[in-house]
């Protein structure tokens, strides 16, 4: 194994849970260090591109520590957050209690966003930042996806892309192989929390893929916004069905 929380196979789901408790405490620092602050950004962009409405359902899965959770209940909606990582939750629950934003609190819970177990057709948005890439079947979490929003949903999915230009994918990946590991080290004392992210992302279809398979799933308006030159990616699509 090129990296101690990448595993290919069955263990897939329980590595990643690992790596996620080891860096809970610290993953927003982190990510506000290695995005220079970008990331706020980026997930303020994917809320605009959802556009809630006051009322509407929405579902945040991979949640994490809830940024994106948070910045939907902003606008009203009423959100539920999903995570697997108990660590993850516990920080979200403590911001949760902490927080000074409008709108109702989103309601964080532990499930697998592969099979959440939530009722079909529930949910007008359905967000994913940063998680499809964790998973074990990435393809799998699109079905999910799919199952849980309302006809016509309005889904979103933020993750690391790879850029269509070869020199500035060649950079980008020289920065997440040699650079962002020392997060890891410096942070979590151990360099492989964040050398995972390049592996992980070498094994994902990113932008392209995830657009493909959105449209062979017969999904509409199916876009994609590149970040950074497509550093970072956002795709969006609507579920089949609605108006
Ligand atoms: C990189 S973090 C992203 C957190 C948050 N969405 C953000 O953008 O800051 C990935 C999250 O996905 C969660 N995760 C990974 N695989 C999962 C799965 N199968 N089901 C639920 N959560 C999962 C991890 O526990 C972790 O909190």
């Amino acid at each position: 194994m090129a990296n101690k929380f990448y595993d290919p196979g069955e263990g897939r789901g329980a590595r990643v849970n690992d790596l996620f408790a080891a860096i809970a405490p610290r993953y927003d620092l982190i990510n506000d260090l290695q995005s220079l602050g970008m990331h706020r950004l980026w997930k303020r962009r994917l809320i605009g591109l959802a556009a809630p409405r006051p009322g509407e359902t929405a579902l945040d899965l991979c949640c994490g520590t809830g940024d994106i959770a948070f910045g939907l209940a902003a606008r009203g909606a009423r959100v539920m957050g999903l995570d697997f990582s108990g660590a993850m939750l516990r920080v979200a629950d403590l911001r949760s209690r902490a927080r000074t934003t409008p709108g109702e609190a989103p309601k964080f819970i532990q499930g697998d966003a592969m099979r959440t177990g939530l009722p079909s057709g529930a949910f007008d948005v359905v967000t994913i930042g940063y998680g499809l890439r964790n998973l074990s079947s990435w393809e799998q979490g699109l079905a999910e996806i799919q199952r849980v929003a309302k006809p016509g949903g309005r889904v979103l999915v933020l993750d690391f892309g790879k850029p269509d230009s070869p020199a500035w994918r060649q950079a980008y990946f020289a920065y997440l192989r040699w650079v962002v590991p020392r997060f890891g080290k410096v942070f979590c004392g151990d360099s492989e929390t964040h050398s995972y992210i390049l592996e992980s992302l070498l094994h994902y279809p990113a932008q392209r893929g995830v657009e493909r398979r959105m449209r062979e799933l017969g999904w509409s308006g199916v876009e994609v916004f590149n970040l950074l030159g497509g550093m970072m990616s956002i795709n969006y699509g609507r579920t089949p069905g609605g108006e």
